[in-house]
Order: structure tokens, then C-alpha cells, then sequence
């Protein structure tokens, strides 16, 4: 089984046997099953790059529906089933104005996997305004919940990177938006120079969610590819986060490199501008390649194998370590 139209990054790998599941209790049969079969579970395939054909029953979760669950005079409770479409799934919330998720506007992959790299964007975080999932024990089918402190989110991380990682397969969350008296975030430079640039009269900025969804959408469309066009998966490098007594060497060195503090003790780095300034922007090596409005992007031409795109990224990785002294960390998972 091919699975070419499963990955956004479009590359031909083979699976030993699929199932896609559109309900808890399907879920919980083809579980029990195959219990002695090695399982890998797909969501909607946006953030990992296949470098092997996968010898295993792929379950691809396709759990749809989403409702209000709880709601009072300012909040609203939305619980949406894994299966979900991210960007339809924020465009729904914008429609009732529910606010909380416009910033995350146009990321690609389904709701059910964003906990598991507490995806985010322009100055908020999935962790802002989840409640809770719940999610399946692989070897039991017990359903747990788990709240979000349990979740031990971070950036672009969560428990489900690291103790519960191939333990579970999440199958709803839970998130708490607002109703009224919205906090509009337009911290990152970017939205307000786009929510400016469509309100030149300037005569008092103040955008509605979906104001702020559509600069997102923009500033999106006009640096990232979309993979219904070219085959990528988002950033394929998280920020590296440097001590800030390394950071001061290597400053000193390089004045020009951005840097945006995070703790007292800590700096991150763009690893964009690394790429870039370590001359890998735009560049192509066959079908794989480096995006040329964004270095952080990996791309696929066409028919590139992941093992061409990972060596792109080792290469890209090298260079960095060499040039900088900073080593660079996948974010996609690499398969
Ligand atoms: N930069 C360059 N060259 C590049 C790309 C970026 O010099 O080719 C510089 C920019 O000039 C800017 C800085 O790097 O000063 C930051 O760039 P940008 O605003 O594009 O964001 P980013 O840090 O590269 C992160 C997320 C994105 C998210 C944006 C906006 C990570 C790994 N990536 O990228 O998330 O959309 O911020 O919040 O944190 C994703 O995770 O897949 C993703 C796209």
C-alpha cells in the first residue's frame, strides 16, 4: 500500500498493510487483532519524512466530529476528534468566534497530533488553550485523559515525544477558547505590519480573530509552501536554544545573527538565518531541496526519497555546526 498521498511531504514508501479507523470502537477492534503485529500510527502525516518503506499494519486515524462540550458566559469547551482537519477545525472556531487558535491559522496536519508537538505559531502555542486529550493504550485500549500539565508540554514538545511515545494513539482534545474579551495576540512583527498594510488609514488597529487569521494565512502563503503544490513538512529544524554564556562567543563573532531571549539563562536562535547565512537557501540537489522564501523548509521537487531529503538535512546540518558552533535538531520525525 502506497503511501504517497499519506505524508505531505509526498514520498513514495510502502506500507506492509494499512487500516484507516473511523471510530473508537473500530479502533479498539483492529487493536486487539493485531495485537502481536509492530503498529505505526498516522495522523494526517505533516510532520515526518519516511526513509523506509514501514514494516508494519499502519492505522491511519480518521475519528470525525467535533461539538461543544461546555460552555459559560466567556469560555467555550470544543471537543474535536483526532481525524479533524487542523485549519478547518480553526476556521470552524473563527466562524462562531471562538477565539484562541486564529494565530495557528493554515498549519497542515489534523488536531488529533498537534499535542504531540505542541504545535505552534506567531506567538501562541497549542498548550495555551488545550484542556485535555484523551488517547488510547495501545497494548490495552484503556482510554486515558490526559490534562495539560500531564502533557509536559514544551516547545515543540510533549510527553507523547518521549515516555508515551508508540504507547498511545490520541483520539480526541479538548480545547478552552473565548467567547468574548478576546486576547488578540499580535506580538509577532509580522501580523501587525500584514493587519497594518490592509488598514492604511491606521485609524485604530483592532482586528477581529478573523483579521488576524487571514494576515496569518497571508504571511503563511507568501514564505511557505503549500504541499498540495510541493511536497514539505513545515519547519524540518526546530530553533536551537543556546546557553546565553555560549551565545556571547559566538555573538562576538557573528553580531549580526537574531536571537530572541526565552529565559534568563537561555537565547533562540533562528534556524533560518543559519541556513540562509550557511548558503543553503533556495538550493536543490535533485528533487530535494531548501526553500527559497524560507530556509527552514525542506522541499520535495517531486520524486525525492527521503533518504535524499535526510542527507540534505545532515548536510545542512554540518555546515551549520561548522560555521557556527550550533547544532541544529530535526523537528519532523524521521521514519
Ligand atoms: N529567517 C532568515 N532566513 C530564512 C528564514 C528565516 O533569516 O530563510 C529569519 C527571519 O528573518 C526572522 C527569523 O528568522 O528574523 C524568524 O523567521 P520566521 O518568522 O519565518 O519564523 P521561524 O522562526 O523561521 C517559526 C516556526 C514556524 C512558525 C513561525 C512563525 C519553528 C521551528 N518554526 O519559524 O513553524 O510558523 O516561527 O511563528 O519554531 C513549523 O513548525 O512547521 C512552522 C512552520
Amino acid at each position: 500500500f502506497s503511501l504517497k498521498n499519506y505524508n505531505t511531504f509526498g514520498i513514495e514508501a510502502k506500507a506492509k498493510q494499512f487500516v484507516a479507523v473511523h471510530s473508537i470502537a473500530e479502533l479498539k477492534t483492529i487493536l486487539e487483532q493485531y495485537s502481536s503485529e509492530r503498529k505505526f500510527v498516522l495522523g494526517g502525516g505533516s510532520n515526518m519524512l519516511l526513509t523506509k518503506d514501514i514494516d508494519a499494519l499502519v492505522i491511519h486515524i480518521d475519528l470525525k466530529g467535533k461539538k461543544i462540550i461546555k460552555e459559560d458566559e466567556d469560555f467555550v469547551w470544543i471537543e474535536s476528534q483526532a481525524g479533524e482537519n487542523w485549519h478547518e477545525f480553526v476556521l470552524w472556531n473563527i466562524e462562531q468566534d471562538f477565539g484562541g487558535l486564529e494565530n495557528m491559522s493554515l498549519i497542515p496536519g489534523n488536531v488529533g497530533t498537534t499535542p504531540v508537538q505542541n504545535i505552534g505559531a506567531y506567538g501562541t502555542e497549542i498548550k495555551d488553550t488545550f484542556v485535555s486529550c484523551n488517547a488510547m493504550n495501545i497494548k490495552t485500549q484503556q482510554i486515558k485523559t490526559f490534562s495539560n500539565a500531564e502533557c509536559n508540554f514544551g516547545y515543540r514538545e510533549s510527553i507523547f515525544k518521549h515516555e508515551a511515545k508508540d504507547q498511545y494513539i490520541i483520539t480526541s482534545v479538548v480545547f478552552k477558547l473565548t467567547k468574548r474579551n478576546h486576547k488578540i495576540n499580535t506580538s509577532y512583527g509580522d501580523i501587525l505590519a500584514e493587519l497594518e498594510k490592509n488598514n492604511p488609514e491606521g485609524s485604530g488597529l483592532n482586528p477581529s480573530l478573523k483579521d488576524v487569521s487571514n494576515a496569518v494565512i497571508a504571511i503563511r502563503q507568501s514564505k511557505l509552501p503549500d504541499p498540495k503544490e510541493l511536497g514539505n513538512s513545515g519547519s524540518f529544524f526546530k530553533n536551537p536554544i543556546v546557553l546565553k554564556t555560549d551565545f556571547e562567543a559566538i555573538h562576538r563573532k557573528f553580531p549580526e545573527m537574531k536571537f530572541y531571549e526565552v529565559s534568563e539563562t537561555e537565547v533562540k536562535v533562528p534556524a533560518g538565518w543559519l541556513i540562509e547565512q550557511a548558503g543553503f537557501k533556495g538550493k536543490r540537489f535533485g528533487d530535494a531541496g531548501i526553500h527559497k522564501n524560507q530556509a527552514l523548509v525542506l522541499v520535495n521537487y517531486g520524486n525525492a526519497t527521503g533518504q535524499e531529503i535526510l542527507a540534505v538535512s545532515r548536510a545542512i546540518q554540518k555546515t551549520v555546526f561548522e560555521t557556527f558552533g550550533i547544532h541544529i535538531e530535526a523537528e519532523v520525525n524521521v521514519i
